[in-house]
């Protein structure tokens, strides 16, 4: 009950994370995209290319994207392939809205679905997806193996979950220069051009404190994914990881 989880560099009640991190995500939703670009000189774009590569996506894929914010995995896979039915999954309902818009916006109507809830919480469909995945959005999760557990019964036999998150980079040179970055440079560009110092210092917080990805493949071994591997995206800060239901 009293239990605690990470939240950046503190320690808070389980029981109040997600709604603080769903507090982050309502005060930067206006400046997400644009933030995203910013602090990644655009490789976030690349990155994403690379997910959607190794997710093999076919047009007769049944996807959950969960965490997917303002919709970029969502707008990419829909793109790529326009038969695909697609569930967008989000705790917070600024960021929702901000992709459902992208979604119209951009042609897209058919075959999408809506979820407003946490990964932790919501009733899946059980067996019901080809594909799941998550783009930067698993370290902000309160319950990872809780959340793992309720994508893998949501999936089909031979589904596969997808998920790509920062990494904090082994070498000590590239990790010295990149936790400067996040932890120095980030909230900085935050407060300029967003004007919130404090949510980007979480956001440099939570990936210092987030595991490595030796530890998220044994978390989704523990929830019975077969077939685990991960690869480090170039530079060593991005981990793509993928895991099948048998
Ligand atoms: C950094 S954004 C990533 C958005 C998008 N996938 C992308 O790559 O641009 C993280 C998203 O995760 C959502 N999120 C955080 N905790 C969540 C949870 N427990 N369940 C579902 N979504 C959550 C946030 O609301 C936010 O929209």
């Amino acid at each position: 009950m009293n239990e605690k989880v990470n939240f950046g560099s503190r320690k808070v009640l389980k029981t109040k994370k997600t709604k603080l991190v769903s507090d982050i995500f309502s005060s930067v939703s206006n400046k997400y995209d644009l933030m995203n670009d910013a602090m990644s000189f655009g490789l976030h774009r690349l990155w994403k290319e690379r997910m959607y590569v190794v997710s093999k996506l076919k047009n007769s894929d049944h996807v959950i994207d969960l965490a997917t914010g303002t919709g970029d995995i969502a707008l990419k896979f829909l793109s790529k392939k326009k038969l695909i039915n697609i569930t967008c999954l989000d705790e917070n309902q600024e960021m929702l809205d901000i992709c459902k818009s992208r979604l119209i916006d951009n042609g897209f109507v058919q075959n999408i679905e809506f979820i407003k809830s946490s990964a932790e919480t919501t009733n899946f469909k059980e067996n019901s997806y080809t594909l799941a995945t998550i783009a930067f959005g698993f370290r902000n999760f309160t319950d990872h193996l809780k959340s793992l557990e309720n994508i893998y019964n949501s999936l089909m036999p031979g589904g596969r979950l997808v998920i790509m998150e920062f990494t904090t980079p082994k070498n000590k040179l590239v990790k010295n220069i990149f936790e400067k970055y996040t932890h120095n440079i980030i909230p900085k560009m935050g407060k300029i051009l967003a004007d919130d110092y404090d949510s980007y210092r979480y956001l440099a917080e939570s990936i210092s404190t987030y595991y490595s990805p030796r530890e998220v493949s044994d978390m989704f071994r523990q929830t019975g994914f077969i077939n685990v591997r991960h690869e480090t995206l170039v530079g060593n800060m991005v981990t793509i990881h993928i895991g099948f239901k048998c």
